[in-house]
């Protein structure tokens, strides 16, 4: 669980936490998937929404039985409601920060931010390193990576790995 706290009374105020995803989220999480897509201009016009749909729900229920080792997916709320989702994968080199995504309506309001924030203290717990990978066309998240810490270690056409070393 991530509790998280921002802001002083604002409108910026922010209170979310993480939970653990189960199989009846998994229709969520294709949602906030392709809601975050769209809402960045990220959805191809030829995009086959029912077939991604179907393979992505299927992958996040085989993530939350048990089929994919080490892999924890949690659903972000707000208010009790769902408003993201999260994927981090564990092993002994280290952490990945596999997915994040916010519906578009609370995004820019430090909740990656913070959720980064812990997944890095969690990763100087063990002094092992915490990586994610993001897509060339998403200079945004790269920015926000990169102010928190991350550098490239290696890049494709399509995306390039980022790395966050604890200090020391
Ligand atoms: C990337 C993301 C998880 C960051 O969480 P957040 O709570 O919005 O970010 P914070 O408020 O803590 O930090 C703000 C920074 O996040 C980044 N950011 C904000 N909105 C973003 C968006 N729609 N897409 C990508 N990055 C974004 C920017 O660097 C921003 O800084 P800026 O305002 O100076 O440009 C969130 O914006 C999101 O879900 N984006 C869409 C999906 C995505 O790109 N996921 C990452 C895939 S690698």
């Amino acid at each position: 669980m991530v509790p998280g706290i921002k802001g002083n009374g604002t409108d910026r105020t922010t209170e979310f936490r993480t939970r653990p995803a189960t199989p009846g989220d998994v229709a969520f999480l294709a949602d906030v998937v392709i809601e975050a897509a769209r809402a960045q201009g990220r959805v191809p016009q030829d995009f086959g929404e029912a077939e991604f749909r179907r393979r992505y729900e299927a992958w996040s229920e085989e993530q939350l039985t048990g089929g994919i080792h080490a892999s924890t997916t949690s659903v972000i709320e707000l208010g009790g409601e769902g408003v993201g989702r999260l994927r981090v994968t564990r092993d002994d080199k280290g952490m990945e920060l596999s997915g994040i995504q916010l519906r578009p309506h609370v995004q820019g309001r430090g909740i990656g931010t913070r959720i980064i924030e812990e997944l890095q203290s969690e990763a100087a717990g063990t002094g092992l390193p915490l990586d994610l990978s993001v897509e060339h066309d998403n200079s945004r998240a790269r920015m926000l990576y990169e102010r928190l810490g991350f550098v490239e270690i290696s890049r494709d056409a399509a995306e390039a790995r980022l790395r966050w070393q604890p200090p020391g």
